[in-house]
């Protein structure tokens, strides 16, 4: 089986300056992904960026506390590459939760994962990805 599963393949990941997000990406770019690293530590991310290679990475600033910086890095990168395979929310601060099967999406905000939860509807319900 080819090692290049994800070739030819967009994928934005959220927090992909560090931890968790940045071994997704690397992991992606190794399966042929073009990866957009979203997050807000320009130094990190750019660091991430050279060591995937400028050809397979890209460093897009996007604070998923923002609703309009999810817009503009969503469709930049359906502007720029065409398409938009994978999206992994990765960024996120886990706070203390309740039922978030009782909570309306507007008040997720308090409990710190509505930057997360807003990416993945908000990117579904504008462009069906
Ligand atoms: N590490 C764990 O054990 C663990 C366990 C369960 C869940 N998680 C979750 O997995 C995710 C990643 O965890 P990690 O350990 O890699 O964290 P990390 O702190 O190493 O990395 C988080 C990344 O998200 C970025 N980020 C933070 N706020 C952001 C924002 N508003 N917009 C865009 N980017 C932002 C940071 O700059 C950083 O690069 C988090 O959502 C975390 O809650 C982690």
């Amino acid at each position: 089986m080819s090692k290049l599963r994800l070739e030819g393949k967009v994928a934005i990941i959220t927090g992909a300056a560090s931890g968790i997000g940045e071994a997704a990406a690397k992991l992606f770019a190794e399966h042929g992904a073009f990866v957009i690293i979203a997050d807000i530590q320009h130094e990190l991310a750019n660091q991430v960026v050279d060591s995937i290679g400028g050809d397979k990475a890209f460093y897009r600033r996007c604070d998923v506390k923002d609703e309009n910086q999810i817009e503009e890095t969503v469709a930049y990168t359906i502007e720029k590459y065409g398409t938009l395979d994978i999206m992994y929310s990765n960024a996120g601060i886990i706070g203390s939760m309740g039922s978030l099967v009782r909570t309306a999406l507007g008040e997720l905000g308090k409990y710190g994962i509505k930057g997360e939860l807003y990416f993945s509807f908000w990117s579904f319900h504008t462009y069906g990805v």
